[in-house]
């Protein structure tokens, strides 16, 4: 095999042809408009095989901790390219929108909405069918599915069917949090739900006294409030608090101690990486959010309010898809955490601690 030269390598000369649009004569910006959406399909096939990287690590039937930071990695590397992405927009945003109408028309209806590697990153992060907004009665997915008509269409749609059926790194994350170790218990131990459960009880209780005595401190500090209003708003955020800590279901109540747990003693060496795990996955979900948001706002921009090219109501539909969370209980957290000098004193510290440290 001779040495390879740089453009053999990358695949340039073939890469470079793929910028003529239909009909190889592109309009003036319709090269600008190619590139921007390649770039970001680019991106998001990277980000793809560092999601399954990190997934195949959570799923694995045991992590030891040594291998926490490489999901971190991962993770992290799609962060970066993420927020890349949205700070991206602003190069489609040098797209005038009357330039934009020269060639929008011979578009539709094609769209971002044919998107399917995005499709493939919501499915593996963990979105479900029945959480995915439709519009005019129509799944996304079933949408890129009845495309027959395109030859790429049947490879991916199998794609897509494919993608559905692997481990979401929702699911390899919660079942890895159900595996963690609460107050040294591990399931499989004979008093484990007894543990978790005494663990979560008394969590909430420290919860609501903390929050009852914030709310008469607010009352006493503001003066003339509307004491009530206040109190009533504190019993409305614990009833949320209480749902979330106390579920019937016991791996939902596993994983959720094992959150409020991570979070709460982080300081015990074994709990350090699993925290900063935790802080990845919400900068993901945050920056998968920001990224809606901020593509929204570019639509806006070039098109107004005006019905999208792939049928959808446009900048309303995509407002919609900002308020899709898949990780909810990583943010559901937050409201239940207490300060440092008030979590329960912990138990079975020795399983927190390198052996030997
Ligand atoms: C002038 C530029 C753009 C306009 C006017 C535009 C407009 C739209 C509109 C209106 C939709 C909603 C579906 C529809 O009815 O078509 C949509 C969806 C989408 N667009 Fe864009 N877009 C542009 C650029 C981009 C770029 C650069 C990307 C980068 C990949 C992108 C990715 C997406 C994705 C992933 C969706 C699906 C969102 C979802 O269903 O959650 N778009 N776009």
């Amino acid at each position: 095999m001779p040495a390879p030269t740089y453009w053999d390598y990358l695949h340039l000369p073939e890469l470079l042809s793929c910028q003529g649009g239909l009909n190889d004569s592109p309009a003036p910006d319709e090269l600008h408009f190619i590139i921007v959406h390649q770039v970001y399909e680019l991106w998001f096939k990277l980000s793809l095989s560092q999601l399954r990287l990190a997934r195949d690590h959570l799923a694995a039937p045991h992590l030891p901790e040594e291998r926490v930071p490489f999901v971190v990695h991962h993770l992290g590397r799609v962060n970066s390219i993420l927020r890349l992405c949205v700070d991206q927009f602003a190069v489609m945003e040098t797209l005038p929108p009357q330039d934009f109408l020269d060639f929008r028309d011979k578009l539709v209806p094609s769209s971002g909405f044919q998107s399917f590697q995005m499709r493939e990153f919501e499915i593996l992060l963990g979105l479900t069918a029945e959480r995915r907004i439709k519009y005019a009665g129509t799944d996304p997915i079933e949408h890129i599915r009845s495309q027959t008509h395109s030859p790429a269409g049947r490879a991916v749609a199998d794609q897509l069917l494919a993608t559905i059926a692997e481990t979401s790194l929702r699911d390899a994350l919660l079942a890895w949090l159900g595996r963690t170790p609460i107050m040294g218990s591990s399931p499989g131990d004979p008093d484990d739900a007894d543990v978790v459960a005494r663990f979560l009880a008394e969590y909430y209780a420290r919860v609501e006294r903390h929050q009852r005595e914030g709310a008469e401190q607010l009352v006493k500090v503001l003066g003339g409030v509307d004491a009530d209003k206040i109190r009533a708003r504190v019993d409305g955020a614990l009833a949320g608090v209480r749902e979330f800590l106390l579920p019937e279901d016991p791996l939902a109540r596993r994983a959720r101690a094992a959150l409020v747990f991570i979070e709460s003693y982080r300081h015990l060496p074994l709990l350090a990486w699993p925290r900063l795990l935790l802080d990845t996955c919400v900068e993901l979900e945050e920056q998968t959010v920001l990224f809606r948001h901020r593509h929204a706002r570019m639509v806006e921009r070039t098109i107004g309010r005006r019905v999208g090219s792939g049928g959808s109501a446009g900048v309303e539909y995509l407002d919609q898809t900002t308020a899709y969370r898949v990780f909810p209980e990583l943010w559901n957290v937050r409201t239940c955490l207490l300060p440092r000098d008030r979590i329960p004193p912990i138990s079975g510290e020795e399983t927190y601690h390198f052996v030997g440290g």
